[in-house]
């Protein structure tokens, strides 16, 4: 095959085939996942501190899921593409209770296979071909995959600095508007934040929804982490600082964070904005949860005494997990930025770089990959704006692997 020959498939399908859309940190993760860390078959075996999973809570879930009794037949059958109208019910008096703080008519949630799913189609659905979204960085990597692949949009990072923690003013969306070299559509901003782990105040919100409607452009709240709080602060939703979403504002949050079930796919897109939810019902057949993993999912959330007692211990276990790898970080001399939510904290790797470039950087990373087999998301892939800084996230493995990873890594940069 030549330079330009795209096979026996279109541009497209060898553009994908060629380049899949994911980050070095993920091929590694993948080509390595084999062979993981284990106490006594394998100690020194490969820790992955670089997924933003959450798998301290699946004793609690799956007992909850597995608890039922059989499905009807009907979850065997064709429903509403967008979520069978039962479940989407049952979600939006779960969504109320849980953090949006008002119920939403089940006409006003569209449900996905998963948050990256729901952005995809809804990003298709708010902007076209080559126009740009606003994504304030340090971000979640993924976003670029989620919105440059198929609908070919455009993200323009809007950089915020580690001088004031990393906080979103709309000075710097002032900024990344006006470097824009083309029509912005969106912003993108995540809350509580990834990888970050910091949650908006109720006025930061405020302030970030008033400046996208000065400026005519839809802002996606993607609040997949709203119940991932073990701080003291507490998570305020854009729906309970709105009295009404209106047609700009649309929230996305999905089961995979808060309830450790990235596997079963479901994510969601709450809307006012009758238009975006006729356009993403109009793709949703290709994105659409299976009917047996909607049942069980709208089973657990209508049981609000398991969900009060889940969230107890999501909070508790999320709090000690990360006070713990924190512990072990700050003994090793490794600085980490404050978080109260998330399952990721970033660690300030500056002075273990022979010069703050971003292929110092990127030495250092490979250097804990391949000598301490330990796989953490260098800052370059969430598009922060200094080199250094890396995410870690800590719910993914066992706590003893996390701790052996951080020490092992410990070793080698001291
Ligand atoms: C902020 C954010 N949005 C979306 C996603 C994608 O979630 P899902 O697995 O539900 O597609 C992630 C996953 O890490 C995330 O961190």
């Amino acid at each position: 095959m030549g330079p330009n020959s795209t096979g026996n498939l279109s541009r497209r399908g060898a553009q994908l085939a060629d380049h899949p859309p994911a980050s070095e940190y993920i091929l590694e993760h993948i080509v390595r996942s084999g062979a993981c860390w284990h106490p006594d078959s394998n100690p020194d075996g490969y820790v992955a501190l670089c997924i933003a999973e959450n798998n301290l809570m699946g004793d609690l879930v799956v007992p909850r899921l597995a608890r039922d009794p059989l499905p009807p037949s009907r979850v065997l059958g064709y429903d509403a593409m967008i979520g069978a109208e039962e479940f989407r019910t049952q979600l939006a008096a779960f969504l109320e209770r849980a953090f949006l703080g008002r119920r939403f008519p089940p006409e006003q949630i569209a449900v996905l296979a998963g948050a990256g799913t729901v952005l995809e189609n809804l990003f298709y659905a708010l902007a076209d071909r080559g126009d740009a979204v606003l994504v304030p960085t340090p971000s979640y990597a993924g976003f670029w995959a989620d919105l440059e692949t198929r609908a070919e949009l455009h993200i323009v990072p809007v950089p915020c600095s580690s001088d004031d923690g990393f906080r979103l003013t709309t000075k710097h969306l002032d900024a990344a508007l006006a470097g824009a070299e083309r029509p912005v559509k969106a912003l993108l901003f995540t809350n509580p934040d990834n990888p970050l782990g910091k949650i908006a105040t109720a006025d930061e919100i405020r302030r970030i929804v008033d400046w996208a409607e000065a400026h005519d452009i839809h802002v996606v709240f993607d609040e997949i982490y709203a119940l991932s709080v073990f701080g003291e602060a507490p998570f305020t939703s854009v729906a309970a600082v709105r009295p009404d979403l209106g047609d700009h504002v649309h929230i996305v949050w999905a089961f995979s964070k808060d309830f450790g079930a990235s596997g079963l796919r479901c994510g969601l897109v709450v809307s006012e904005n009758e238009r975006l939810l006729a356009a993403v019902n109009g793709l949703a057949y290709w994105g659409a949860v299976s009917g047996h993993t909607q049942w069980i999912l709208g089973r657990m959330i209508a049981d609000d005494a398991w969900v009060d007692h889940y969230r107890g211990e999501l909070r508790r276990r999320l709090g000690a997990a990360h006070a713990k790898v924190t512990a072990a970080l700050a003994k090793a001399g490794i600085p980490t930025l404050p978080a109260e939510a998330g399952i990721f904290v970033v660690c300030d790797l500056r002075r273990f770089m022979a010069e703050q470039t971003w292929d110092a950087e990127n030495t250092v990373w490979r250097r804990i990959l391949e000598q301490a087999n330990v796989n953490i998301t260098p800052g370059a892939a969430c598009r922060i704006s200094e080199p250094g800084f890396m995410r870690l996230c800590y719910a993914a493995e066992p706590i003893d692997a996390v701790l052996d990873g951080v020490a092992r890594v410990a070793r080698l940069v001291g």
